[in-house]
């Protein structure tokens, strides 16, 4: 079939929508029609090149929600009129990492920059013009339909919103989940979120569900640090540098026990910053994306090893998808995770280059494009 679906032709680029050809499910596929899809910052990496893809054009997006219009030939567990998140981070169930409860780090994750099938790194689902197209992350959510792996689909119950339940399938989970996996953050810790956009002021409601007793908020735009206190931080601030001073005031000298680095460009200076601002033993988790040739940051070796600090990265905050996403769910449904209050506006297909600039301009906490 023709859908339409907003692509990059080269990076740095902008997102403009094309018609592709979309090919129909195969065996383990399921084809299905969107209806959400959230503007995560990453997409916005792969337009600036921060994250590089293997092949363009490169259809965007990779936190989505729809209906299930197709089911491959012996494809079992999901049918016609199901309600799916998708989940940009694919699980098997049986690779080394799924049996060990680290399903975020599936081996089917390889070819998530590629956009090929999982199974075959020259095997496409969209092309342009006989051009194949990469799927973000074997997705493409930004699209009217799309033919996905069964593997990257949790299925929901159809009570539930499919525009506030899109933000599950990334920055909810990586939030929350870098906050309460990654983190590890127990009752009555300081914990610093670094960043509170779509990602980072769900770490904010993960420390604030883990019983911190200080959630301190730093983002440089007034409205995000607004929403951040309404959601469980307990102080906000511009910079780190002041949220580290009054981490330090709360802890009796000692620092913050963890912090979390969700910033929208994350460079080695953020990490390094927030390096400084954390305990003895405490914990930095890194969940933001910078450039892909950045190194090292600066962070003092002799104070990672005196003072017995943790780097922690965090990917999809440490979530199996197949168990979180049922579970945040559940936690929204119950009033206990706020999603609707994260999305700051909605736009159409045609208007994902525009959502992107409000997200560079500070206007969104989460945009999320919604299909007719
Ligand atoms: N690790 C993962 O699995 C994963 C998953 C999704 C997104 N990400 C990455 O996480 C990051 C955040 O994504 P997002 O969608 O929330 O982006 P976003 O643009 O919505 O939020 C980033 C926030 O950082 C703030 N910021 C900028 N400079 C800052 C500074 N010096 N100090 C504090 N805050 C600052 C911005 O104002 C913004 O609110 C991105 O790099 C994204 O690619 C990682
Ligand atoms: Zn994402
Ligand atoms: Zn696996």
């Amino acid at each position: 079939m023709k859908t339409r679906t907003a692509v990059v032709r080269q990076a740095p680029g902008k997102y403009e929508v094309v018609a592709v050809d979309l090919a129909d499910p195969e065996p383990g596929e399921i084809q299905v029609r969107m209806v959400a899809a959230g503007l995560c910052h990453s997409d916005d990496h792969i337009a600036t090149g921060d994250l590089p893809v293997a092949v363009y054009p490169f259809a965007g997006g990779h936190e989505g929600a729809g209906v299930v219009v197709g089911v491959g030939p012996n494809t079992r567990g999901f049918a016609e009129g199901d309600h799916v998140v998708f989940s940009f981070l694919p699980g098997c169930g049986r690779c080394r990492w799924c049996a060990s409860g680290m399903q975020n780090l599936c081996d089917l994750g390889a070819t998530l920059l590629l956009g090929s099938r999982f199974h075959d790194p020259s095997s496409f689902r969209m092309h342009l013009d006989g051009v194949p197209v990469g799927q973000m992350a074997g997705l493409a959510t930004f699209s009217e339909y799309t033919t996905v792996d069964v593997n990257s689909a949790v299925r929901i119950p159809r009570d539930v919103p499919l525009d506030k339940a899109c933000l599950l399938g990334c920055g909810v989970g990586t939030g929350w989940g870098s906050a309460v996996n990654s983190a590890g953050v127990q009752v009555g810790d300081t914990v610093i979120v670094m960043g509170v956009g779509g990602v980072g002021i769900n770490a904010v409601q993960g420390a604030a569900h883990a019983g911190a007793a200080h959630v301190l908020a730093v983002d440089p735009v007034g409205f995000k640090r607004e929403l951040a206190e309404q959601l469980g931080a307990t102080h906000s601030f511009s910079g780190i540098e002041e949220a580290a001073e009054v981490a330090r005031q709360l802890t009796n000298g000692q620092g913050a026990d963890s912090a979390v680095v969700a910033v929208g460009v994350t460079t080695g200076e953020h990490v390094g910053q927030a390096f400084t601002a954390i305990r003895k033993a405490g914990t930095v988790v890194v969940t933001g994306i910078g450039s892909s040739t950045e190194m090292a940051p600066p962070i003092s070796l002799m104070d990672l090893t005196l003072s017995q600090k943790r780097l922690q990265g965090s990917l999809f905050g440490a979530c199996s998808p197949s168990k979180d996403i049922p579970r945040q769910l559940e936690l929204y449904q119950a009033g206990r995770l706020k999603l609707d209050e994260l999305i700051t506006r909605t736009y159409t297909l045609d208007e994902v280059a525009q959502g992107y600039e409000d997200m560079h301009a500070g206007k969104l906490v989460r945009g999320v494009i919604v299909l007719d």
